[in-house]
């Protein structure tokens, strides 16, 4: 996934609060917050119209990262060639999705993940649909693929 991913690291997701590997990584890149969140009919408040958000095609102003803690899913993300790159997540994945790459997420068929997010700051988890060609995250995007990550 070079052309598209920054990072895809394994935690020891059982104990991840002692893991150096995560560690270092929010130590280097600055997390200051931290949550979780729970992706299921029964956890997640308007859990069709947000599941239906994830999987429309978007891009963020920040890095999306999450930690996988337990279930499943697949982020899409779009290669140079603007073909769609599918990557199965499960327990033990950390997965830094870059500001400014177009991507989606699904469930599979268990309909449940449990993932832990990060974030430099206040968080914003504000999608922006594709197209978003014209946003600064977006062309500064482009010009990091072209040099390469
Ligand atoms: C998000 C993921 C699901 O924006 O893409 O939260
Ligand atoms: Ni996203």
């Amino acid at each position: 996934y070079s052309a598209a991913f920054e990072i895809f690291l394994q935690i020891n997701y059982l104990n991840y609060s002692t893991d150096t590997t995560l560690k270092e990584l929010r130590e280097k890149r600055g997390y200051t917050y931290e949550d979780e969140i729970t992706c299921s009919k029964e956890c997640l408040p308007n859990y069709e119209e947000k599941l239906k958000n994830f999987f429309t095609e978007h891009l963020h102003t920040d890095e999306e990262i999450r930690l996988i803690l337990d279930g499943s899913g697949y982020f899409d993300v779009r290669d140079k060639d603007d073909h769609w790159i599918r990557i199965e997540v499960m327990a033990g994945d950390l997965i830094i999705i870059p500001s400014g790459i177009y991507h989606r997420f699904t469930l599979d068929t268990n309909n449940y993940i449990k993932a832990k997010r990060y974030f430099v700051g206040e968080p914003v988890w504000l999608p922006y649909n594709r197209p978003a060609d014209h946003m600064e995250c977006r062309k500064k995007y482009l010009k990091q693929l072209q040099k390469g990550f």
